[in-house]
């Protein structure tokens, strides 16, 4: 795992879309979406060095990390009308290339099984972008999630559903089911890339990078993966204790190693 910590949020965006555009250039076909606003930042950069710097996701096969479950298609908060509107409307992605749970199936738990299946037979993800939440889920898979866990319905904790409310109308608002990819399903991805910024994520962030492996907090899990990167800005740094040595590493990077 390398940690990255940079500047500020705009600068954690340009290292991550920068990471996503190198393995795109250098043929990578699929490529892992996570929803937020930890993400936004990232897909601006991703559409700019589209319109000016040629970078083509034609060909490319992109796939959500999840979806709610219970709110009507095209409501503008489903993580897939978000991906649209901040990323897919502006690029050369071919929308049918768009691979999502659809939250509105009649039967979830069918459509996990058969989102998992589809994934498995297009994939694996080259670049699997992810976000973080304020009590370490990655996806939706909350504290307690199965470290084997794959593609499922899953209840949402009041937590998240709190931190969510501010895109709805209040919590109440906020659908209680999603279908999210488990976290042995994100971990067949063949590189793992993590942005978090702010400091309401540095407690996450310490303990999924340095705390014990475990369910109670799901991105620990990323500790079992050969290729995470985890790029941070200084404020979501700020509760790492082996902070100095990651920035050594920065300083001291073997020539052409890369993220
Ligand atoms: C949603 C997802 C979540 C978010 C995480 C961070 O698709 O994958 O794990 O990335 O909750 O969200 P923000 O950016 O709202 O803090």
């Amino acid at each position: 795992m390398e940690v990255v910590i940079r500047p500020d949020a705009d600068d954690a965006a340009r290292t991550a879309a920068g990471i996503v555009h190198r393995a795109l250039a250098e043929g990578a076909g699929t490529l892992g979406l996570a929803t937020g606003p930890s993400l936004l930042g990232v897909y601006r950069d991703l559409v700019r060095r589209h319109r000016e710097e040629g970078l083509s996701f034609t060909g490319v096969d992109a796939f959500l990390l999840d979806d709610y479950v219970g709110i009507p298609a095209g409501h503008p908060q489903s993580c897939a009308e978000v991906i649209r509107r901040e990323l897919t409307d502006h690029i050369d992605l071919d929308p049918a290339r768009l691979h999502r749970p659809r939250g509105t199936a009649s039967d979830p738990a069918a459509e996990a099984r058969r989102f998992e299946q589809h994934l498995t037979e297009t994939g694996p993800v080259g670049v699997q972008l992810l976000g973080i939440g304020g009590n370490g889920h990655i996806g939706f898979n909350e504290p307690g999630s199965s470290l084997a866990s794959r593609t499922r319905l899953k209840t949402l904790t009041d937590d998240t559903r709190r931190d969510n409310a501010r895109f709805f109308r209040g919590i109440d608002a906020v659908p209680r089911h999603v279908i999210t990819q488990g976290l042995a399903t994100i971990g067949e991805a063949s590189h793992l890339v993590l942005i978090a910024t702010g400091p309401h994520k540095a407690g996450a962030v310490a303990a999924a990078v340095e705390g014990p492996v475990t369910a109670a907090c799901p991105a620990s899990v990323l500790q079992l993966h050969r290729h995470v990167t985890v790029v941070v800005d200084e404020l979501a740094a700020s509760r790492l204790e082996l902070h100095a040595y990651y920035r050594c590493v920065a300083r001291h990077k073997p020539v052409g190693q890369r993220y």
